[in-house]
Parts: C-alpha cells; sequence; structure tokens
C-alpha cells in the first residue's frame, strides 16, 4: 500500500505540497510525534498515544494540542487505508521564525499532519553498541519530539552492521534504550527495564508489558537507579543474561545478536512476548 496523508483538514496526495519551509517542525525539530501500530483498521492503544503526544507538546511549549481534531483525522486516514500496519501523527510548532526562538503563541499556528503506511514486523531483533548516549539531564528528556537526528546517526551504525536496532547508554554509563525503542533485561529469573530517570522514552510498549506482567504473573519491574549499568550488554554476550527490546511496531522482540555475537532469546522474553500478542488480540485501547 502506498501512503495516506491527511493535512489541514483533508485527505491530500502522496506529491501535494502539504508544509511551507518555514514550519519550525522543518527548520528546527520544533515538533512532537507518535507512532502508533494498526490492526485491522485500528489504531493500537491511541488513548495512551494521545496522552503521551498532549505530553510531549506541552513538554516542548508548544501548548495544548486539539486532540479532537487528531482523533478526527486520525479516523479519516484510517477509513481508507484499511490493510495499514501503523499510523504516525506529528504536530509541529507551524510557521515560525527562521531560528530557534518562537513567535508569540498567539502568532504560531500548529502544523498536524496524520500518515499511515505499511508496517514490517520482525520477530527477533539484532542489535549494536554505539559510542553516543542519551542525555537523561536534556531539555526534552522523555519527549517524543521529532528532532530525532542522533537516532538516525546511530540507527545508520546499526543498519550498516546488519543490526535492526542500536542500543544506548547515557551520560552516567547507565543502560539507556534503543533509538526507537525500549530495552529489558533478562536476569536473575525476571526482567527489568531501566527507569524513566536514566532518559528513556516512556514507551507505550514499555508501560503495557509492566502492567500486563504484573497481571498475569510474569516477573517484571523497573530496575532501581544503579541497578543496570550499560556493562549488563556484556553479561548478554556472555550468555549469562538476555535482552529483549519493546516499542510499537516491533512489540515484543527478543534479541538474538548483539554486535557480531549470537545470543539467545531468554525463556521470559518469549513468555513476555506470547503474552503481549494475547492482550493485543484481546483490547486494541487498553
Ligand atoms: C526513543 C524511543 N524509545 C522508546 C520507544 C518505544 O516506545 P513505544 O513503545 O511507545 O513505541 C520509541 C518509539 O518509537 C522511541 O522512539
Amino acid at each position: 500500500m502506498s501512503v495516506v496523508i491527511w493535512s489541514d483538514g483533508a485527505l491530500r496526495e502522496p506529491t501535494d505540497p502539504l508544509v511551507t519551509g518555514v514550519d519550525h517542525g522543518l527548520t528546527v525539530g520544533d515538533g512532537v510525534f507518535e507512532t502508533c501500530a494498526v490492526y485491522e483498521g485500528q489504531a493500537f492503544a491511541l488513548t495512551r498515544h494521545l496522552r503521551r503526544l498532549r505530553r510531549s507538546a506541552l513538554g516542548l511549549g508548544l501548548g495544548e494540542p486539539d486532540l479532537d481534531e487528531v482523533r478526527a483525522a486520525v479516523d479519516k486516514v484510517l477509513a481508507v487505508a484499511g490493510d495499514a500496519g501503523r499510523l504516525r501523527i506529528t504536530l509541529t510548532g507551524g510557521p515560525g521564525p527562521l531560528g530557534s526562538h518562537r513567535f508569540d503563541p498567539e502568532e504560531q499556528r500548529q502544523t498536524l499532519v496524520v500518515l499511515a503506511g505499511p508496517a514490517t514486523r520482525a520477530q527477533v531483533s539484532r542489535v549494536v553498541r554505539v559510542p553516543w548516549v542519551r542525555n537523561e539531564r536534556s531539555a526534552v528528556a522523555g519527549l517524543k519530539t521529532t528532532s530525532y537526528a542522533e537516532n538516525v546517526v546511530a540507527l545508520a551504525e546499526a543498519y550498516r552492521q546488519g543490526a535492526d536496532e542500536a542500543v544506548l547508554a547515557n551520560t552516567v554509563g547507565a543502560l539507556c534504550e534503543g533509538t526507537g525503542s525500549n530495552v529489558f533485561v533478562e536476569r536473575g529469573g525476571e526482567l527489568v527495564t531501566p527507569p524513566l530517570s536514566s532518559g528513556c522514552l516512556a514507551g507505550i510498549t514499555r508501560e503495557l508489558l509492566l502492567e500486563w506482567g504484573a497481571a498475569d504473573g510474569l516477573p517484571v519491574r523497573e530496575a532501581e537507579p544503579e541497578e543496570l549499568p550499560y556493562d549488563v550488554l556484556d553479561e548478554v554476550v556472555a550468555g549469562d543474561a538476555h535482552l529483549l527490546l519493546s516499542g510499537s511496531i516491533r512489540n515484543i522482540a527478543p534479541t538474538v545478536r548483539v554486535d557480531a555475537v549470537d545470543v539467545a532469546a531468554g525463556p521470559l522474553s518469549l513468555a513476555a512476548q506470547r503474552l503481549f500478542q494475547e492482550h493485543v488480540g484481546r483490547d486494541l485501547d487498553p
């Protein structure tokens, strides 16, 4: 399928010009976004994604987004993109100055673009370690902004090495997250994920696995602040621990390679993957 696009009140052709060259999202990455999986023409966990979109917009200082408009746009797009696998919502500061400052809020009109397109899903993940870090003290830590250039560079390095994700430390050497995923380490009979204070995104998939795991008796929890150093990946390489990634398109994907080393998917990781799929099958807006 091709991409279905909604912008400024209507569906558009992929070749239509949509956004002005002075849009602050384009000039300085002043925007926020969400990506949801789409199953049977319905966006998965849309309510949680819209809640996070609002949190990101307010955190960035963009002002209150019109979530009714977003929902209406999502409905229009999905009505004609029944076989889509993913939905992307982008909200930017709109036309603005050429520098990083903004016009007064009443002078700036946000830009909203909603897209649906195909998705490829892999059951497993292959990761690399990279020398770049997530800044847990960044002004935008934890916000899902469109300033993703650091992720683009790190993911390009992963692809160069034949992997599909790069896993990052933060500035104090703690395990943080992937470029577009959260991480869980399986060791000592439990799955443990870095806390939000590590600077990782509050992933919806991560959040659901924590909730569903707790409800269904799967041992899964957030780590204590210094419990998961980046070096824990050495244990994964040595076979003393396992890794899994979570994210909206990949869902739960146990890791089968770290750098150049093949590693085994952990039994709890595989159980988490099954548990997640069962819950998705039961409720598309948990
Ligand atoms: C940096 C980052 N971390 C984690 C995630 C996973 O979040 P979610 O499960 O909400 O997709 C994403 C999603 O794209 C991301 O961009």
